[in-house]
């Protein structure tokens, strides 16, 4: 596996496999490599001829006060897990690389960004998108892979891409889950051992809705409160938001008729966590 750290290797390295017409796949990481990132780049080893996974702690999208210096980073633990993947590149600039002196571009997706997280944090799709349309521009891929634990950021990632007319195909895979059920993050580092306990909740409150919905049940109105009511049974889960939305718009569905995204944030203690299911209440296979 080639370790890079500058724009210009990078690229050329990209070129290089471009010229040999391989197909080039990139799965973007702030690194903290688990379960649900290795999903992606095994989809990638898969799906294209040359994976890049790129390892940025991206401060873009981080607001003043989060986590951005106390994000956990562990890249020769990273390093060595890539490796066994069998990983072609990784990708691992320092920031003032990536926004170098001067720096003063910034993608920016109306609406979808203001919505559900954007709204709690201000500003963080936009350092998204701004890094991963970078990312894009410097690796070129065919394919990149994101994972549905990050709903809105895989929808605000789809739109950019049409909207830009880029010529990058965006594939989702679903959300990987500790075997209680917790959904897979970097974060979960940060949970003492009662908070783990109660952490569970957040996916049992959801299993919890998908069988409401699959037993017939279209008011979102009805799904959200027993979601809300099952975090409620833990005092240390605050409630960022639990909201059923159109997946084309994020806007709160009216009936759970068609597809949709019933999504949840909380805060337990100093840790944000964030999950979500797609609902396919015609039992269709998600996408
Ligand atoms: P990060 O949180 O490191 O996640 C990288 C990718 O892994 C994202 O596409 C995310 O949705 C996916 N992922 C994380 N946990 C997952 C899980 N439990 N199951 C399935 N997929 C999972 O998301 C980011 O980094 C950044 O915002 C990034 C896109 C790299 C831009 O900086």
């Amino acid at each position: 596996m080639k370790i890079i750290t500058e724009v210009e290797a990078m690229a050329s390295l990209c070129r290089g496999w471009k010229e040999k017409g391989l197909r080039i796949g990139l799965v973007p990481t702030m690194g903290g490599l688990h379960e649900g990132h290795l999903s992606l780049v095994r989809a990638a080893r898969a799906g294209t001829d040359v994976v890049v996974v790129s390892i940025f702690v991206n401060p873009t999208q981080f607001r003043p006060g989060e986590d951005l210096a106390s994000y956990p980073r562990d890249i020769e633990r990273d390093m060595s897990l890539l490796e066994n993947e069998k990983v072609d590149g990784m990708f691992h600039p320092q920031p003032e690389t990536m926004y170098p002196e001067g720096y003063r571009t910034y993608v920016e997706v109306h609406d979808f960004q203001d919505k559900l997280c954007g709204a709690v944090r201000p500003g963080h799709f936009r350092g998204v998108c701004t890094v991963v349309l970078k990312l894009f521009n410097i690796v070129r891929p065919d394919v990149a892979y994101f994972g549905w634990k990050d709903a809105q950021q895989v929808l605000v990632v789809r739109r950019m891409t049409a909207d830009l007319n880029l010529d990058t195909e965006i594939v989702a895979l679903p959300l990987v889950r500790d075997p209680d059920g917790l959904a897979m993050s970097t974060r979960n580092a940060y949970l003492s051992p009662d908070e783990r306990a109660a952490a569970h909740l957040l996916s049992k409150s959801l299993a919890e809705a998908e069988a409401m919905i699959a037993a017939g049940e279209t008011d979102p109105r009805a799904v959200v409160a027993r979601v809300r009511n099952v975090l409620a049974a833990a005092p240390e889960i605050e409630i960022e938001y639990v909201a059923a939305v159109d997946t084309t718009n994020l806007e709160p569905l009216d009936r759970i008729v068609g597809e949709g995204l019933l999504a949840l944030a909380a805060r337990i203690g100093k840790t944000r966590l964030i999950d979500n299911i797609l609902i396919h209440p015609k039992g269709e296979a998600p996408c």
